[in-house]
């Protein structure tokens, strides 16, 4: 069964009346990495923020073990918010400037394992630095204290103590300096060898989601354009657009 899945999603923004999704039809599956790949304003990030429910979709239904998500309520509601994380691409924006970097690791623990002690929470704040990198010494300074690599591992680490079943990553490294962005995506590629998490991983950057993904969805003005298996985009790409994003990361 897959893990997430969306089945004729439309999103029309009433603002402005514009159609940013039309008739999206997708599923990611359990410990599998979906890329969303295509050029800006193509509906990525619209895709992602109501694949992971925070967003409604104007039409269609978004599924989470396969129950609509629209009618997940209580305990349901609870572990769907809590299962299914997110990594967006500015960490600092991601966390209370005035809380420590233990607070901010330890207030999500605190709000979905309620029994857990304060020593308990601190062991696995302790825990999970160690697994994205980390020295427990930076568990005292503030967001504004640490670089934004180590910040992005922060987020990591944050969303790991979920114990999430999908980490949804939206341009999670677009903004890091290219050393740095290659340190962060081999902790990601490290965590799915450790675990059975999947990904939805966004980015406009065809390279990096062929580096880290099984499947690919090419998306252009709202549409999805085709999906395809990572190490036979070459091969199997069909359409003119998938061929004219090869061609820019890669040449003729
Ligand atoms: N809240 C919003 N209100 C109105 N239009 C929006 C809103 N969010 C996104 N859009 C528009 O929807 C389109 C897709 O945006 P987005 O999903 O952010 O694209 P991407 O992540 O691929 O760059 C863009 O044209 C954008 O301007
Ligand atoms: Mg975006």
């Amino acid at each position: 069964m897959s893990i997430l899945s969306c089945a004729s999603v439309s999103k029309v923004f009433n603002d402005n009346g514009f159609e940013a999704l039309r008739n999206i039809s997708m599923e990611v599956e359990d410990g599998e990495c979906v890329g969303i790949v295509g050029e800006s304003g193509s509906g990525k990030s619209t895709l992602g923020s109501i694949l992971g429910g925070l967003e409604k979709p104007t039409e269609g239904t978004v599924f989470y073990r396969g129950k609509d998500i629209s009618k997940l309520k209580g305990t349901e509601r609870k572990a769907f918010r809590r299962r299914v994380q997110y990594i967006f691409q500015d960490p600092k924006g991601a966390m209370n400037p005035f809380f420590t970097l233990a607070r901010v690791l330890k207030e999500p623990l605190a709000i979905n394992f309620p029994d857990l002690s304060d020593e308990e929470m601190m062991e696995r704040a302790a825990d999970i630095l160690e697994k994205v990198g980390l020295p427990h010494s930076i568990l005292n300074l503030h967001p504004y204290e640490i670089s934004g690599g180590e910040a992005q591992r922060v987020v990591i680490a944050r969303a790991l103590l979920m114990n999430p079943d999908v980490i949804i990553a939206d341009e999670c490294v677009s903004a890091l300096d290219l050393s740095i962005q290659a340190e962060v995506m081999n902790l990601l590629r490290h965590i799915r060898e450790e675990s059975n998490v999947s990904f939805l991983f966004i980015s406009h950057d065809l390279d990096l989601v062929r580096y880290f993904c099984d499947r690919v969805c090419v998306m252009l003005h709202g549409r999805i354009v085709e999906f395809l298996q990572c190490d036979r985009m070459v091969e199997d790409a069909k359409s003119e657009y998938t061929r004219m994003l090869l061609r820019d990361a890669y040449g003729e």
